[in-house]
């Protein structure tokens, strides 16, 4: 068989979880709960469901608009950038890749934190440059440490604020502090995909950067509090030259016209993001005071997911999995999406039930 190139071979693709439906059936369990893609659990705004509803029949035989003309203007009046310093992605997830392949050359480097979302490891290795990971320091993105292993070939440099999977962000002073120091030939790439949760006054606003005319890509994406995770939609703002860029790799028709509509009716519905802020506040106060009560180490949260490092993950992960709970397992830790109470609920009660300990 034709052999990929080394840089391909070498990688480890992606896991997606088995369908519900399909684990349910081989463990011959019944009404389970997925708590482990940090989806909106209340679902997406009414509105947007409608606009997709309404009229899809008469549209779906052409292809969508290839600018995303209606949705790039209704983010730049709610960001107040213009249009053309926007990019659409199928998901946050191809504007990483599509990051890459812009301005990676192979052979290039990208600083990333370690544990961060993986998919920066794996667009970089499989754009041919070296992704070179740099320990959380107290679960957080070290910036120190990160500028240290900056060399000439150094191209990118990924943060996720708040992180996946651990919960944590960097502040004003620390993201301020690295922009001072990053070089005119790099990229900062600061991904905001659950930026719409952060409670924290602290947290960094790297808008102040990219109104500086900066080198940075801020990445925010539907999937999260806008429950739109199933239609992959996220989008990008940089500076105008840098979307130019991007857009000459962009496939022409990347994001999908129902996509397109209902992102525009969910940004419009302030109501169903203060739910679902609301929720998942209350859920995270919940699950700190249930946990604590139970000895279970958890790191403070600024997402919709908890960080719980124990023992063994991978047995309490499968542990859970036979209970009807799906949780990530994540090397020394599982990691839990917070659900509405009632799950939430089915998730400590399991935990006591399973006598889980840190
Ligand atoms: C930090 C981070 N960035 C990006 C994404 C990808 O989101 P999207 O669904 O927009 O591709 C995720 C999804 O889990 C994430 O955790």
């Amino acid at each position: 068989m034709i052999k990929a190139p080394e840089h391909i071979s070498a990688l480890r693709p992606y896991m997606p979880g088995k369908p519900i439906e399909e684990l349910e059936r081989e463990l011959g369990i019944k009404n389970s709960i997925k708590l482990a893609s940090n989806e909106n659990p209340i679902g997406p705004s009414p509105a947007a469901v409608r606009a997709i509803t309404a009229g899809f029949k008469k549209t779906l035989n052409r292809y969508p608009d290839g600018s995303g003309y209606y949705l790039k203007t209704a983010l730049a009046g709610k960001l107040s950038v213009k249009p053309d310093e926007l990019i659409l992605g199928n998901g946050s997830n191809e504007l990483i890749d599509i990051a890459v392949r812009t301005f990676l050359a192979p052979g290039d480097e990208a600083v990333m934190a370690h544990p961060s979302f993986v998919v920066y490891s794996m667009a970089v290795q499989a754009g041919g440059g070296k992704a070179i990971q740099v320990p959380l320091r107290d679960y957080r993105h070290d910036f120190g440490a990160m500028l240290n292993t900056v060399t000439p070939k150094t191209k990118m440099l990924f943060i996720a604020n708040p992180n996946n999977p651990t919960g944590t962000m960097n502040t004003q002073e620390e993201l301020d502090g690295l922009m001072a120091k990053i070089r005119d030939n790099m990229l900062v790439i600061v991904d905001e995909a659950y930026y719409e949760y952060v409670m924290n006054s602290g947290y960094a606003d790297s808008f102040k950067h990219f109104r500086a005319g900066r080198n940075i890509l801020i990445l925010r994406t539907f999937s999260k509090i806008y429950g739109l995770a199933g239609l992959r939609i996220g989008y990008g703002i940089a500076h105008q030259e840098i979307i130019a860029e991007m857009n000459k790799v962009r496939p022409p028709f990347n994001t999908n016209s129902l996509a397109q509509k209902a992102a525009i009716e969910a940004l419009k519905d302030k109501g169903h993001i203060k739910k679902s802020k609301e929720i998942n506040n209350k859920g995270k106060s919940y699950l700190y005071k249930e946990l604590s009560s139970l000895g279970i180490r958890h790191v403070p949260t600024e997402a919709n997911f908890i960080y719980m490092p124990v023992a063994d993950s991978m047995d309490i992960y499968k542990k859970l999995l036979h209970n009807g709970i799906i949780v990530r397992p994540m090397g020394p830790a599982i990691r839990v999406t917070i659900g509405l109470p009632e799950e939430n609920r089915r998730f400590i009660k399991t935990l006591k039930k399973l006598r889980v300990k840190s």
